[in-house]
């Protein structure tokens, strides 16, 4: 029985009675990756075209809504995308950045802050639907150059390491003091078990709402 295997089929030829060079993994490879950059460059993904938003009509642009309401005080009228979290209308469009953005899935209370005096996860409330509303962020508990008591708690309690879950640990000990759940340092871990605190202050951080609460 014969092992040799036949000669290769010559490429077919491609016009002009030449016919191209088969084409290596290098010539391939360059190929595609211009091929592909001109795709996503002209704003196609997997044969969908996505506007350019300057360019959009009205019928491509995302929903969008006007929302007036209250942040620390302050009246705001804004255009959203109806997508929009509470969240980013503080940090994106507000420029109020101390409410911070940590799971973005309502796991860490890091984007704590008071909607009509209640705790609520800002990455999880859709701005649009707070209509009316009054919002109270980190940036709205101090009084000019008055902290607010527990911001001055934290401060001697040494409540923070990072201080990254900070904001969302001061506004949700607020929110927790004026609910009145500061009955015994075990209510109040279990009514400020939403906020997580990576560095493990946890301790101080119930020591630091126990004064506040004291003070009252
Ligand atoms: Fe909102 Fe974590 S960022 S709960
Ligand atoms: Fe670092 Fe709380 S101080 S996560």
């Amino acid at each position: 029985m014969s092992t040799e295997l036949p000669e290769p089929a010559a490429p077919p030829p491609t016009g002009a009675g030449e016919s191209s060079p088969a084409p290596t993994r290098r010539t391939f490879i360059a190929t595609s990756t211009a091929l592909g950059g001109a795709v996503v460059a002209g704003g196609v993904i997997g044969g969908t075209f996505l506007a350019d938003p300057e360019e959009a009509t009205a019928a491509e642009r995302p929903p969008s809504s006007r929302v007036s309401l209250t942040v620390n005080g302050t009246s705001h009228t804004v255009t959203v995308d109806n997508r929009t979290s509470l969240l980013d209308l503080l940090r994106e469009h507000l420029g109020l950045t101390g409410s911070k953005k940590g799971c973005n899935a309502g796991a860490c209370g890091a984007c704590t802050v008071l909607v009509d005096g209640r705790r609520h996860n800002a990455c999880l409330t859709l701005a649009v639907r707070l209509e009316g509303a009054g919002v109270t962020t980190i940036e709205g508990l101090a009084d000019g150059d008055q902290l607010h008591p527990l911001q001055q708690a934290f401060i001697d309690q040494d409540a923070f390491q990072c201080g990254y879950c900070t904001p969302g640990q001061i506004v949700s000990g607020v929110g927790c003091i004026q609910e009145g759940h500061t009955g015994s340092p075990e209510e109040i871990r279990e009514w400020m078990s939403g906020n997580i605190c990576r560095c493990g202050c946890y301790v101080k951080i119930v020591r630091a709402v126990e004064q506040t609460a004291d003070r009252k």
